[in-house]
């Protein structure tokens, strides 16, 4: 039975959280499909918004800038109902970021190992925090600088490790499912 109509929550959105490569992008593709749900990249929207790569915006103007375009973007998808909503790595560090998407639906956050993290996103470039001579040593370090961040504004924290977007998805499933 499709998990929107189960519940009297049926209506809140279903936030992804976590570090760059966890598989946020393709686990809301996934979710979305499962449930019929429509998918809001936050990465996409800043871009759309600012008519420019997020690349271009961090090389333009900088991170606090980016940070700022983060928030507007976060605020806006808050308002959404029922859809899946795919967040940057980054937004949890600011309080009102978390604040606004807690309140529009749960919160799952992906997680992996520096390792995986590398594995996956060594093929683009698209990441600018991570275009530095040594960007394992970097995940580490970003890791745990934002490893409180990640734990304390999720309702669940989903190991990714091994597994597909699919496999992942399916278990989100299920927590929706007894949560
Ligand atoms: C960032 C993560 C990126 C993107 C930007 C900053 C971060 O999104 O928002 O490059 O600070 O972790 P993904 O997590 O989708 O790669």
């Amino acid at each position: 039975m499709p998990i929107q109509n189960t519940s009297p929550g049926s209506e809140r959105n279903i936030v992804l959280t976590g570090f760059m490569g966890t598989g946020k992008s393709s686990v809301a593709r996934e979710l979305a499909h499962m449930l019929g749900r429509e998918v809001i990249d936050l990465d996409t929207e800043i871009e759309k918004n600012a008519g420019m790569s997020i690349t271009s915006i961090f090389a333009t103007f900088g991170e606090p800038r980016f940070r700022e375009l983060e928030t507007d973007a976060a605020r806006q998808a808050a308002q959404k109902r029922g859809a899946i909503i795919s967040t940057g790595g980054g937004v949890v560090l600011r309080r009102e970021n978390v604040e606004a998407l807690k309140a529009s639906g749960i919160i799952f956050c992906l997680a992996a190992s520096p390792e995986t993290i590398l594995k996956r996103t060594s093929a683009n470039r698209e990441r600018p925090l991570l275009q530095v001579p040594d960007p394992l040593a970097k995940i580490t370090e970003m890791l745990n600088a934002r490893g409180p961040c990640y734990m304390e504004s999720c309702d669940y924290m989903i190991d990714t490790g091994g597994k597909t977007p699919k496999e992942v998805a399916q278990e989100i499933q299920g927590k929706l499912k007894i949560g």
